[in-house]
């Protein structure tokens, strides 16, 4: 995370690239095998910022549902009665990863009711069923019965149901309830009728149409956007949240597993991270934690990544290290955690696994030691944490930091000690302009394909400056992404993975922007970036093959961009080609190498006119794939490549 500016860029996108047009073809070398491409090449970020996770991806709907945030009554209002009232009481000793409660005091003759206000609201579906749940206590003499009860901003009531609280001691009822109208900011009124005491916890709301109709579980419609990407990893916890502001706001995975009443809530570091965007209501309940994010993983076809903390908080923040000599918990944090991953059910925390209903394995084969860290400090931990790791689990491939930026002091100490080291995997991270992008695309062509790997892990253009409030998912960032990622593939022999980032934003409630899908509480939608990501994601192929022209890889003249690759199971020739001119340009394709190839391609384009165009949630298709065929007769086609677009081009190979 960098905070710095720079000019607006449209323009030179435009004129920078545009040289004297040459009438030079296409030549794709079809049987010129050149690197494979890993099937982890392209995946996906998640980090819980924006409210990704609470108040995203995780379906909840009730905020602050165990009474844990610092303002214990923070997202809830008493609906006031003479003689009733509602007590916070902690019970540390007892319940410490939970230790608040409410004690509620009934005595009067209407109802006292307490009202949860949902993340910006609760998404509400007509005819969807809802799961009420709530931990409970009573106090001996009492005869209290509770209603949960869903309503608009103007009071219709769009559902409820009624649960009956016996004994004294805690129990967890649970209820269900179908609701009559649809509704994006809908309350729960819970309310408590009758006289007595009762102690309430772990107040939650689910719909029952989560993914996969697990209760408790994520957002369908979020989920699904990202299994259409096919993506071949997902990186989680983040992002900066795995470093936290000090170290005791780190993420600790062990203190995300087992039942959600027993998983410690802290605050979000996003929290407050922006002076422009406080969110003060952002903590994370961790009810999305590790085993629903392998479990996520799985789900989807990905490859898990998870990050872990390597006893460094962010740099930006306290910048807090542990000394090196106590530095074993956090590497035992990261051994367990592959135990917990791969681990036989005899194994401690192979069982933890099997007990929370997974059994098999999850077959963990990525792990990142730190985020964005940097530093002498940051080489020294790393270097124990490796060789740890590697003395137990030799096959576990390591994701190591190269720190925030791509280039410049910090860059060249962490890619030089790093290799020196023979380190696994090297993250870069690049949050630039759109000219960057485009003027980078031949980045990877000069590294050496025998060293480290790269994962190209957070990389989106900006369209304003890192960090600016008013940057836009524009077409001209996507349309520059695009340009750049043909070079990330035309060298997959030293780029094994990449993902754009961050990947969620709730259009009430981000703290950055761009990101690769927006959402309210109902719907949510894909930018113009991610139909970038999902065309080289789905048309990634097994293996590179040459596109060039005039003899030259396509990496910028004429403003043009291509990669070319070759799917060995359907026998498919794949290419991109990404037109950052505002000219509709023809080209002609020379295909070597094949005997013959299909009478029609498959085209698939994304264009704008406006380099400004952006999705919404109004117009969520503004910018996305349109499909067509061409007709193909012998192995020279003429093709179109409109003015500020990319394309892709599938056509069959017949030996
Ligand atoms: O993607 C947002 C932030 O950008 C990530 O948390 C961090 O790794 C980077 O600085």
């Amino acid at each position: 995370m960098r905070i710095i500016s720079f000019v607006a860029f449209f323009v030179c996108l435009v004129t920078t690239e545009t040289n004297a047009q040459t009438n030079a073809p296409f030549t794709i070398k079809a049987n010129n095998l050149k690197a494979p491409i890993q099937p982890t090449m392209w995946g996906v970020f998640f980090e819980d910022i924006n409210m990704g996770a609470d108040g995203g991806l995780y379906a909840e709907l009730v905020k602050n549902r165990s009474f844990e945030f610092a303002n214990p009554l923070m997202g809830w209002k008493e609906q006031r009665q003479a003689g009733s009232n509602v007590l916070i009481v902690n019970r540390n000793i007892e319940h410490s990863p939970n230790p608040r409660f409410a004690r509620v005091t009934v005595n009067a003759t209407k109802p006292f009711g307490i009202t949860n206000e949902g993340f910006r609201g609760m998404g509400i579906k007509k005819d969807n069923g809802y799961d009420f749940s709530v931990w409970a206590a009573m106090q001996d003499g009492s005869s209290i019965t509770l209603k949960a009860e869903l309503v608009s901003p103007n009071g219709n009531k769009l559902g409820s149901t009624l649960v009956s609280i016996s004994g004294k001691k805690w129990k967890q009822y649970k209820v269900s309830f179908t609701a009559n109208a649809t509704e994006a900011k809908a309350k729960l009124n819970i309310w408590f009728e009758g006289k007595g005491v009762v102690d309430v916890d772990m107040i939650s709301l689910f719909p029952q149409d989560t993914w996969k109709r697990r209760p408790g579980g994520l957002r369908a419609d979020l989920v699904q956007l990202l299994a259409d990407m096919k993506p071949g990893f997902i990186r989680f916890p983040g992002g900066c949240i795995v470093e936290g502001k000090d170290l005791a706001n780190r993420y600790q995975w062990k203190k995300t597993i087992g039942k959600i009443e027993d998983r410690e809530v802290i605050v979000n570091r996003w929290n407050t991270e922006f002076a422009h965007r406080l969110t003060p209501d952002y903590y994370q309940s961790f009810g999305l934690g590790f085993f629903e994010y392998f479990q996520m993983a799985e789900d989807i076809g990905a490859e898990p990544l998870p990050i872990l903390n390597c006893g460094m908080a962010c740099q930006f923040n306290t910048a807090e290290v542990v000394a090196t000599n106590q530095l074993d918990p956090y590497i035992k944090d990261a051994l367990d955690l592959i135990e917990f991953a791969n681990g036989s059910t005899n194994s401690k925390w192979g069982k933890v696994r099997a007990d929370m209903g997974h059994p098999k394995p999850f077959n963990l084969k990525l792990m990142g030691i730190g985020n964005e860290n940097w530093g002498p400090q940051y080489i020294e931990r790393n270097k124990l944490f490796t060789q740890a790791i590697k003395a137990k689990y030799p096959n576990i491939k390591l994701v190591n930091s190269s720190g925030t930026d791509q280039s410049g002091e910090r860059f060249d100490y962490l890619n030089g000690e790093l290799r020196k080291m023979n380190a696994d995997i090297i993250d870069e991270h690049y949050y630039r302009d759109a000219n960057w992008f485009t003027q980078n695309a031949k980045r990877y062509d000069t590294y050496n394909p025998n060293g480290s790997k790269v994962f190209a892990g957070e990389y989106s253009a900006q369209s304003k400056a890192i960090g600016s409030s008013e940057n836009k998912n524009s077409w001209v960032c996507a349309l520059s992404e695009a340009a750049f990622m043909t070079g990330l593939e035309r060298n997959a022999g030293v780029v094994y993975m990449a993902s754009y980032a961050p990947l969620f934003a709730h259009v009430d409630a981000w703290q950055w922007t761009p990101n690769l899908i927006w959402m309210n509480n109902l719907q949510a939608y894909g930018t113009p970036n991610y139909y970038v990501q999902k065309l080289f994601s789905l048309n990634k192929g097994t293996q590179v093959v040459p596109i060039l022209l005039n003899n030259n890889v396509v990496a910028g003249e004429d403003s043009l961009f291509a990669t070319a690759s070759i799917d060995k199971n359907t026998n498919e020739l794949l290419i991109k080609v990404v037109n950052t001119s505002d000219k509709n340009i023809t080209k002609q394709f020379v295909f070597e190498g094949v005997n013959k190839l299909d009478s029609k391609a498959l085209i698939t384009l994304l264009k704008s006119d406006d380099l400004n165009k952006v999705n919404s949630l109004d117009e969520p298709n503004s910018v996305s794939p349109i499909e067509s065929t061409l007709a193909v007769t012998g192995k020279n086609i003429n093709i179109v490549l409109p003015a500020y677009s990319m394309q892709v081009i599938k056509v069959k190979i017949i030996n």
